[in-house]
């Protein structure tokens, strides 16, 4: 299993704190945001990791990540020229996964979760993690039947239909680079990642477990602010 973090895209709704540097270099508390995408990763047990960046910031990624040494782990880097959407990460990463398995984590996302259970019982097809919100219109929301099975996702809704918001950690077997070859580019010029997840459901292959802990999407001053506030008192609770 190799792991891939996306920290790349525009951060337009973090202007003016975005117009210098990358969303995911901003301060958590104590901690860039990368790092916490990243803890997750290392904390299930993956060590090989591509992180994908946008091309303005790109020498402080390296600067501020290295070659993963530091971090017990190895990292490679590749840029995304244009934020082209969450499921060209695959495209990507083509070379790096060399026909494995992969994580996907976005790098503005912070969980509280552990996934290494999910990750050494997964097998095959795809894995993704669902947490109930309050503004599900935000991001691709998963219906289900009544024996919690995943039925629909649609990508930001205008009318949800539920209110389980498909979280930024993806789990996918060796056939996603091929599968994301297929997909066609959004009205919004994206290869959406709900596009992939549907491709997967489609098969009968996609299984939506849930997240049980806290989840932030930091893309949002409101989100950045709760998610420092979480951190915080995570920390403080250690001393
Ligand atoms: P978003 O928050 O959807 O997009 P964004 O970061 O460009 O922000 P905004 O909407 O405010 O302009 O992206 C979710 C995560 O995925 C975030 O960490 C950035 C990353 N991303 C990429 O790396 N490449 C992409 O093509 C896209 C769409 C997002």
């Amino acid at each position: 299993m190799k792991g891939i973090i996306l920290a790349g895209g525009s951060g337009t709704r973090l202007r003016p704190l975005t117009s210098i540097t990358s969303k995911q270099l901003l301060p958590i508390y104590n901690k860039p945001m990368i790092f916490f995408p990243l803890q997750t990763l290392l904390n299930a047990g993956i060590r090989d990791v591509l992180i994908i960046v946008a091309p303005s910031n790109a020498g402080d990624f390296l600067k501020l990540l290295g070659s993963g040494k530091e971090f017990g782990c190895n990292f490679s880097y590749e840029i995304q020229d244009k934020p082209e959407g969450l499921a060209q990460a695959f495209l990507i990463g083509e070379n790096f996964l060399g026909g494995d398995a992969a994580t996907l984590v976005l790098g503005d996302n912070i969980f509280e979760d552990n996934f290494s259970e999910a990750i050494t019982t997964f097998k095959s097809g795809g894995r993704v993690f669902a947490k109930e919100v309050p503004d599900p219109e935000r991001f691709g929301v998963v219906t289900f039947d009544e024996n919690k099975r995943a039925i629909s996702i649609e990508e930001k809704p205008e009318h949800p239909k539920s209110n389980y918001a498909v979280t930024g950690l993806y789990i996918y077997d060796n056939t996603v680079v091929e599968k994301v070859k297929t997909l066609q580019p959004s009205s919004r010029g994206e290869l959406e990642i709900t596009d992939l997840n549907n491709v997967y459901l489609r098969e009968g292959t996609l299984d939506v477990a849930f997240v049980a802990g806290k989840w932030f999407d930091t893309g949002t001053f409101e989100s950045l602010y709760e998610a420092t506030q979480f951190v915080r008192e995570r920390e403080l609770a250690k001393t």
